[in-house]
């Protein structure tokens, strides 16, 4: 069994992408949202967590929890041997290694597997994301349908302009196509 653990602020189709993959090799996995006090959060972890349901509840091995603390120990409590990880590009990979060693100081046992999503969706981030629909520009080919409402309903309609409306409609576009 492993756990993917992350902010997941808002879910993106980069995170579904690697939550796919993953269900494919380990009989199991846990998306494990990380309760960050230090962190003012634009959706909080039971929205994530109901939004992770729902995207999810195709995966018959797939199911979401909530954990506080260090992932070691989240991970052991609920007998997870692995820990995913997407890795996007290059830039990721320094945080993430230091991650990995760090947690495998930590628990030697837990291994930590890299992913990679798609490359369309190597440049998609929760933060770009956030950022993008709070200033009203389209995400709709970053996140999923859902999870573009639910920021709707927080900022409002994208604005039409020129460079809006064209991305959109390759959103679209490329939403129908795949
Ligand atoms: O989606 P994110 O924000 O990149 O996920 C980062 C996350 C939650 C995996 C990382 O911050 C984490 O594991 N936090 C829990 C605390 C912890 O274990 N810290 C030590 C990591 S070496």
């Amino acid at each position: 069994m492993a756990i993917y653990p992350g902010s997941f602020d808002p879910p993106t189709k980069g995170h579904l992408d690697l939550i796919a993959r993953g269900s494919r090799i380990f009989d199991e996995l846990v998306v494990a949202i990380l309760r960050n006090p230090e962190k003012a959060p634009l959706f909080s972890v039971e929205e994530r967590k109901e939004m992770i349901e729902l995207l999810t509840s195709g995966y018959k091995n797939v199911r979401v929890d909530t954990f506080e603390g260090l992932t070691v120990d989240y991970a052991t409590r609920v007998r997870a041997t692995a820990v995913l990880r997407g890795i996007r590009a290059i830039s990721d990979y320094e945080y993430e290694l230091q991650m990995a060693l760090m947690n495998r100081k930590l628990q030697p046992s837990l291994e930590t597997v890299f992913m990679m999503p798609a490359e369309h969706y190597s440049y998609v981030s929760s933060r770009l994301v956030r950022e993008i629909a709070a200033m009203g520009g389209p995400v709709g080919a970053l996140v999923p349908g859902l999870i573009e409402q639910r920021l709707r309903a927080k900022f409002g309609a994208p604005k039409k302009s020129k460079a809006t409306a064209a991305a959109s409609k390759r959103g679209r576009k490329r939403n129908t196509q795949s």
